[in-house]
């Protein structure tokens, strides 16, 4: 580290210099094969009837009667993480960025872009099970305290299945946009791929995206006690206005979407240029996604949001602005508060996709006297997706099954207990714990599960306890399922 003491360079050069580059010891990453795994982990999240063309033969059907209790279909969708709840708001938010992912890099999926539009599609089939009540979504099932306190298998599972809903007096715009968002992404990922299915998917997000904001509210003030502390939405839900609205302006070109973000840019905070970007917080996503517009001048009319894309990118960049971005001294994107990797694969994903939409219009983005070019933006998100494959202090790869290392004791239920061919009888609440306490591997691999990572020390407990470290997530496959198509394709 002689160097970062030499007259000859600005601070802000060394900075990111020292992150760009790759560590000694790096190796070439197969980006395709990790790609491919990226999207099977979402096999392993599958809740209802399982297909006859499930891949991840350990998983079994589960969940099939959710929603019996109204009188509603709610089987299907995802489980978010290591346990065996169908939480809305996340649920959503991963569909988003699937979509987002293949619409901006399908091109580079090869063979994998069928396997890519099926995850969205188990997202979209049970979203719109979920709103198919007029003035109603359907925004949560199972409830939360009794199924954390239990290790369980999803498939024989018996906690219960409460269903909670959001409607006119119980608001939740929140949820509601951004349902509408994934709706309206999906319908673009259908357009050309079955025409009938899209146009269900967006006449569903207009009406899913009127009724969140005809009724403005929080669904943590009308849901408190059961989407809280899981998925209480901290931020507010105006992000989330302006973000389905985005989408729905991008999925439908009718004028009155662009009217809508262009009268309600300030109401609605586009402004706000934290530097996140993840299920509870927009912003960034939508001040890049409407720069596309801009720098491809189509919308001259939306620059300020350019503005607050270049502002969001430069507090990424390591070393230029305040508030900033922390990184590990391994050079990991680091931010409190449990499963870090969803901060760093959806910022990453941010860098690349500006860096894309940059490159077209030939700009750089303005960081006060630094110039920082989409090149840069790029090495930057590949030097997180090589940490997270394995160049790092560890030599851990943080995707299950990718590389040699990687963790073993993930915080999952499915994947640390035994199957159900492998033990037919049922586990019991309790009866699981066992499992939970063992120090042995987990029996079952869940391939390509990317796990919350290592602490701000780059240390990794590889635990089960730990879950903030050891347990997986589907919004933080989404957008690294971008990541990895854009990469196998450009190394
Ligand atoms: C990170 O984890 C290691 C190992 O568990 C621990 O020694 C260290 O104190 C942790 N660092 C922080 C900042 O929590």
């Amino acid at each position: 580290m002689a160097s970062s003491t030499s007259p000859l360079f600005p601070p802000i050069a060394i900075l990111l210099l020292l992150l760009l580059l790759p560590p000694p010891a790096a190796t070439q990453h197969d980006y395709y094969d990790a790609l491919h795994k990226c999207i099977l982990f979402f096999e392993g999240q599958r809740s209802g009837k399982l297909p006859p063309d499930q891949r991840l033969k350990w998983r079994h059907h589960s969940a099939l009667h959710d929603g019996a209790s109204i009188g509603i279909d709610l089987s299907g969708g995802y489980y978010d993480a290591g346990d065996n709840i169908k939480f809305g708001f996340p649920m959503a938010f991963t569909t988003t960025m699937l979509s987002w992912s293949i619409i901006d890099f399908w091109r580079n999926m090869g063979p994998e872009l069928g396997n890519a539009v099926k995850a969205v599609k188990w997202g979209t089939d049970y979203l719109l099970k979920a709103t198919s009540v007029p003035g109603v979504v359907f925004v949560q099932i199972g409830e939360p305290y009794s199924d954390h306190n239990c290790w369980e298998r999803p498939e024989d599972m018996d906690t219960p299945r409460n269903v909670y809903k959001i409607d006119g007096s119980h608001p939740g715009s929140d949820v509601a946009g951004e349902t509408a968002a994934a709706l309206a992404a999906a319908s673009i990922v259908f357009r050309s791929r079955d025409p009938s299915y899209s146009r269900l998917l967006l006449n569903r997000a207009i009406s899913v995206f009127e009724f969140a904001d005809r009724h403005r509210g929080e669904y943590s003030q009308s849901l408190r006690n059961a989407v809280c502390p899981f998925y209480c939405d901290v931020n507010g839900y105006q992000d989330e206005l302006l973000w389905g609205a985005v989408w729905l302006h991008k999925a439908s070109r009718m004028r009155e979407y662009r009217e809508y973000i262009f009268k309600n840019e300030v109401v609605l905070r586009a402004g706000d240029s934290i530097n996140e970007f993840g299920w509870d917080n927009k912003h960034a996503g939508i001040n890049v996604l409407i720069s596309k517009e801009v720098l491809m001048g189509r919308a001259e009319y939306f620059t300020s949001f350019r503005q607050n894309a270049d502002e969001f990118i430069c507090s990424v960049l390591p070393g230029i602005s305040h508030p900033q971005v922390q990184y590990s001294p391994g050079g990991l994107m680091f931010k409190n508060g449990g499963s870090n990797m969803q901060h760093v694969t959806s910022l990453s994903f941010l860098l690349l996709t500006y860096s894309k939409y940059l490159s077209h219009a030939n700009k750089n983005v303005p960081c006060g006297s630094f110039s920082a070019s989409p090149s840069m933006l790029r090495q930057l998100a590949k030097r997180q997706v090589d940490y997270i494959l394995g160049d790092n202090p560890l030599a851990m790869s943080y995707m299950v099954g990718y590389g040699t290392r990687y963790p073993r004791r993930i915080h999952h239920r499915a994947s640390s207990l035994p199957s159900v061919q492998a033990h037919p009888g049922r586990i019991g609440c309790k009866a699981g714990s066992r499992y939970f306490l063992s120090p042995n591997p987990n029996p079952n691999v869940l391939v390509g599960a990317v796990v919350g990572g290592p602490n701000v020390s780059d240390a990794f407990p590889d635990s089960r306890s730990f879950f903030e470290e050891s347990e997986p997530t589907t919004y933080i496959n989404a957008p690294l399922v971008g990541l990895l198509a854009y990469f196998s394709a450009h190394h």
